[in-house]
């Protein structure tokens, strides 16, 4: 085996990693790599202070990103060991994920990193197809499999949430801190980051609505507006603990997810803003019915032929590695 990993699977690796999907698409990490592993880091120079004083999407976005580069290692033919938070005097290195060849893949992370370039947020309204049992049980099980837990909520738990969406939104009215930081990363045309105007989807036309508005400016908020789905299928995707590795071990679930739901053919976008608030996001964990921590609201649908077909800009991987290695 050689001492280094080629620079030609360095790029595949590193470009499946940052396809990863991030809070307004800060694509908030960074990559050393040393050898076989890859080491990943947060980048403080990518935080959102008002809207996550505490960098835990920064963390679900690091972890998802980790779980893009373990299924695109094995898509080349390597295996891969990761340790989430090796070094606790060292806060921002995440992860070290260690590859090395093998003969003997993971036929199911291989199978995932075939959906990695078409894995998107859609904020589009969904057909109203039932989604199968089966389907909904590979979700369940995506998520089992890298130690979270996704809770299909009831009809009434869904209008609950939608209910914290609503007194989420009024407790942001007033917050010109976080509408300033989101008119700094939503809106406009965007070839490197953040969300541009063309991938948040219509306005709802009722409201409380089963879809995030992120749009701030003038022309966003003037968009046309649809009737979204009456009865959304939601789920919450939450882990037993909530240190900094259970967050990233939320992200690396997300992405197992995401990419699980886009082989079945879902859309998928996110209902987070009452996560943002640690009173409301307990409430949304209770109405799991079952203890534990809740990351992330997720709304399946199937992709409609008005939804995006892929997902929004990337920095060039050079931009994620130290300068010395790009
Ligand atoms: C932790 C986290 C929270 C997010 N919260 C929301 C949200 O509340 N509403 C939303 O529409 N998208 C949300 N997103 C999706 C991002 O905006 C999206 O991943 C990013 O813009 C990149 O676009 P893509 O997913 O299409 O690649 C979230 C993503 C992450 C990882």
């Amino acid at each position: 085996m050689s001492d280094q990993l080629p620079a030609k699977d360095v790029e595949v690796l590193l470009a499946a990693a940052v396809a990863a999907p991030s809070m307004h698409n800060t694509q908030p990490w960074r990559f050393a790599v040393e050898g076989h592993a890859i080491d990943v880091y947060l980048d403080g120079s990518r935080a959102l202070p008002a809207e996550d004083p505490t960098g835990r999407a920064m963390r679900i976005a690091a972890g998802a990103a980790t779980f893009n580069l373990r299924c695109a290692a094995e898509s080349l033919g390597y295996r891969t060991w990761f340790g989430l938070a090796p070094y606790p005097d060292e806060p921002d290195l995440l992860a070290r994920v260690v590859i090395e060849p093998t003969a003997d893949r993971d036929e199911e992370l291989r199978d995932l990193a075939v959906q990695i370039p078409y894995r998107h947020t859609d904020r589009h309204p969904s057909d109203i197809e039932p989604m199968p049992e089966s389907v909904r049980i590979a979700l369940l099980q995506a998520a089992y499999a890298e130690g979270a837990q996704l809770t299909w909520l009831a009809e009434d738990d869904v209008r609950a949430v939608l209910d914290l969406v609503l007194d989420t939104d009024l407790r942001e009215v007033h917050d010109w801190h976080r509408s300033a930081e989101r008119s700094h990363w939503v809106g406009g045309e965007r070839t490197t980051d953040g969300i541009p105007s063309d991938a948040l989807g219509p306005r709802s036309a009722t409201y409380p609505a089963a879809v995030r508005d992120m749009g701030t400016r003038p022309a966003d908020r003037m968009r046309g507006a649809t009737r979204f789905e009456d009865h959304p299928d939601v789920a919450v995707l939450s882990t037993d603990y909530d240190e900094p590795a259970d967050q990233v071990t939320a992200g690396a679930a997300l992405e197992r997810v995401l990419l699980t739901a886009t082989r079945a053919g879902l859309s998928a976008s996110f209902l987070n803003q009452p996560l943002e608030y640690d009173d409301l996001r307990r409430s949304v964990q209770r109405l799991t019915r079952c203890p534990g921590h809740a990351h992330m609201i997720i709304r399946f649908g199937h992709s409609t032929p008005d939804g995006p077909r892929h997902g929004t800009a990337r920095r060039p991987v050079a931009d994620f590695l130290p300068k010395e290695e790009s």
